[in-house]
């Protein structure tokens, strides 16, 4: 089979998809390859620790599996977890994707990269720019 059994079921049962109202984080970004684009949003606790998280995607399959597995893995982890979050760990918690599927599993990491960034801008929060480097922003959703 093409996609594994956690792919097909994060896929047809996405988990947290919709929309924070007052999110401490938004990311947009858009997969430079596909054209495909990603929202996350994220709420965020006074100790650093990710409360809830939503998204929403007008990508494929994958990339709505790979952003749904992505969202439960950083849930009530802090931001700094949630900043190493890979799309291979990703892609390894949903037993693999076929090779030509892998660049859908960036739109992930790089929505939540890019909404811990927002909270960082936010909150007036120092870090170093070279962290958030490579996240292609989306210039299709502006606000
Ligand atoms: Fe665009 Fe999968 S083909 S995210």
């Amino acid at each position: 089979m093409l996609y594994s059994e956690k792919v097909m079921d994060h896929f047809k049962n996405p988990r947290n998809v919709g929309k924070i109202d007052n999110a401490d984080g938004i990311g947009e970004v858009g997969n430079a390859k596909c054209g495909d684009i990603m929202r996350m949003y994220l709420k965020i606790d006074d100790n650093g620790v990710i409360t809830d998280v939503k998204f929403n995607t007008f990508g494929c399959g994958s990339a709505i599996a790979t952003s749904s597995m992505a969202t439960e893995m950083i849930k009530g982890k802090t931001v700094d977890q949630a900043l190493e979050l890979s799309n291979k760990a990703v892609v390894e918690a949903l037993d693999g994707l076929p090779a030509h599927k892998i660049h859908c599993s960036v739109l992930a990491e790089e929505a939540v990269k890019a909404a811990v960034k927002d909270y960082y801008d936010k909150k007036g929060i120092a870090y170093d720019p070279e962290m958030f480097a490579g996240i292609n922003s989306c210039e299709h959703c502006e606000d």
